[in-house]
């Protein structure tokens, strides 16, 4: 059973489509050991709550030092001995040293196909926001291992998706969400969780 801590930092509306995913038996061989957030007002919390899973907060604020916050969030995600770490929606960046003891073992979401729309500044609306501004036609959802760059490492699953005419940032990323995301994200934890990743 593959042990898995999903982070997040706001709705957590792709926490919810895993947790589905799992009892609708999507997900197999795989339970979700804790959810951690670095906003105490994050609504996923109480998602996780809701399904009786663990539910953590540390945040940056909390310490005197990005150092500081760094040890004690990579300690924190030491004590639920997980296999796999899910980033979804959480922007804080992931330190180094969690980077390299989880080699391999951490994905992310990203609400564009990546390489477009992705790296410093990308994240949430904005993405969609740059999306309209440039003109694509056709945009999607990326889920990829993370590695020491921002949106960097090796893709895993990307599906596209149509921009529409009369698009809002609001409207596109609800369909990005709906159609990609939260389809992507359990099937990606999955396909981990039975080894069919080459
Ligand atoms: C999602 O659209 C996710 O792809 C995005 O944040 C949103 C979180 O929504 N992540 C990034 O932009 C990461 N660069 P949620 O809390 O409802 O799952």
């Amino acid at each position: 059973m593959l042990r898995v801590g999903v982070m997040v930092s706001g709705g957590g509306t792709n926490l919810q489509a895993i947790l589905d995913a799992v009892d609708a038996k999507k997900i197999t061989n795989a339970e979700i050991a804790v959810v951690i957030s670095n906003n105490p007002n994050a609504y996923a919390l109480e998602r996780a709550k809701n399904h009786g899973i663990d539910a953590v907060c540390i945040s940056p604020k909390e310490f005197d030092s990005r150092e500081a916050f760094n040890e004690a969030f990579l300690a924190k995600v030491d004590e639920y001995n997980l296999d796999l770490i899910v980033l979804a929606g959480f922007l804080v960046k992931i330190p180094a040293a969690m980077i390299e003891k989880y080699e391999h073992r951490i994905i992310n979401i990203h609400p564009s196909l990546i390489p477009s729309f992705c790296g410093v500044g990308y994240y949430g609306l904005k993405v969609h926001e740059a999306a309209l501004a440039r003109g694509v036609k056709v945009t999607g959802a990326t889920v990829h291992f993370v590695d020491s760059g921002m949106d960097t490492g090796p893709i895993i699953l990307q599906k596209a998706v149509e921009v529409q005419e009369g698009d809002t940032p609001e409207v596109l990323q609800r369909r990005v969400m709906e159609q990609a995301e939260w389809v992507l994200l359990p099937q990606a934890i999955d396909m981990i969780a039975n080894e069919r990743i080459i």
